[in-house]
């Protein structure tokens, strides 16, 4: 599918890769790679595009302000220390204000709900920049850098070690599915991934032809191509530190849990920020097996090529 003459994207919100199929994600990709080998142009130009958030960030944030204004577009930053957001506005009408206003919207907090309802009123294209069950741009970025490494990934396993449950677990959980990659997370029972979302990426994986894993044995390393992992504690459960440090310590990736893999060639994958000596150790994050930086760097080219898209913009 060549995304610059498919009608399919104009005007869609990108809320989760549940909504998009395995073709369409392949597109996109492609999309990715081509704009990451490409000079700056202007196919912004005119466009202005709302950068919604609720909780902090770092790459999500500079990837869409990079990739949107080195275009020529316009991005706002909105904090909710800054707008109305939920607070003395309901969110149906702040996302018919904003529609009026701008091109598009982006929304990075806690609820999925308000990003779906975001996309129900505002009449423009809504992009999920994470959410307390999804972070579906940087599962993009997190295959494009797999696949710079070993090219396209069927047959290959991506291994999440860690909290299972959370939000880059479960986003990549959905795109391996959806691709034909095979997807395993390893982490204790408690942290195992809820029981819908597993089934629904499981009926995905019959078609595919994945195969989706879960189990607290890190045995089941063996042969991956890729090891990632993530904060123990995601933004809004500072509260479950300590308990998620008793529960993962056993699951910090280092040197010595990635030679499990049984592969001289395995990568390290970590959406960041790190906390470096928890979930991993100074010395893998730093070593050659990381490819953390690219990851980070990705981030960027796969949402200047999800906006292009989806903003009828090639
Ligand atoms: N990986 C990621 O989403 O980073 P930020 O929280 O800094 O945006
Ligand atoms: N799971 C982490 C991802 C940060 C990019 C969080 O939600 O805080």
């Amino acid at each position: 599918m060549d995304v610059s003459v498919s009608p399919l994207f104009k005007g869609r919100s990108l809320l989760t890769w549940l909504d998009y199929t395995a073709e369409e994600i392949r597109a996109l990709l492609e999309l990715s790679k081509q704009v990451k080998g490409e000079h700056k142009g202007g196919r912004f130009t005119g466009k202005t595009l709302a950068l919604l958030f609720e909780k902090r960030s770092t790459r999500t944030r500079c990837a869409f302000e990079t990739a949107f204004g080195e275009e020529g577009g316009h991005p706002v930053f909105l904090s909710t220390g800054d707008i109305q957001l939920g607070a003395k506005e309901s969110i149906e009408d702040t996302a018919r204000v904003l529609g009026r206003m701008f091109n598009g919207i982006q929304f990075r907090g806690f609820k999925q709900s308000t990003v779906e309802t975001l996309a129900r009123y505002s009449g423009v294209p809504v992009y999920n920049g994470l959410t307390d069950d999804f972070h579906p741009t940087q599962a993009l970025a997190d295959i494009m850098t797999l696949e710079e490494n070993f090219g396209p990934l069927r047959g290959e396993t991506l291994c999440f070690v860690g909290d299972g449950r959370n939000n880059v677990a479960r986003s990549l959980m959905v795109i391996c599915s959806k691709l034909g990659i095979n997807f395993t997370v390893v982490s204790p029972p408690a942290l195992f991934p809820r029981r819908d979302i597993l089934e629904t990426c499981e009926a995905l994986s019959a078609g595919s032809g994945a195969r989706i894993r879960i189990s607290a044995d890190t045995a089941e390393l063996r042969g991956a191509c890729g090891i990632y992992t993530d904060v123990w504690a995601s933004m809004g459960e500072e509260d479950k530190k300590a308990e998620r440090r008793a529960l993962l310590s056993p699951y910090q990736v280092n040197s010595e849990l990635m030679a499990k893999t049984g592969r001289s060639d395995t990568i390290f994958l970590h959406c960041l920020p790190a906390i470096k000596g928890e979930e991993v150790s100074p010395e893998l994050i730093e070593g050659p097996a990381s490819r953390v930086w690219d990851e980070a760097e990705n981030r960027k080219h796969t949402i200047k090529a999800i906006l292009l898209a989806t903003l009828d913009c090639l």
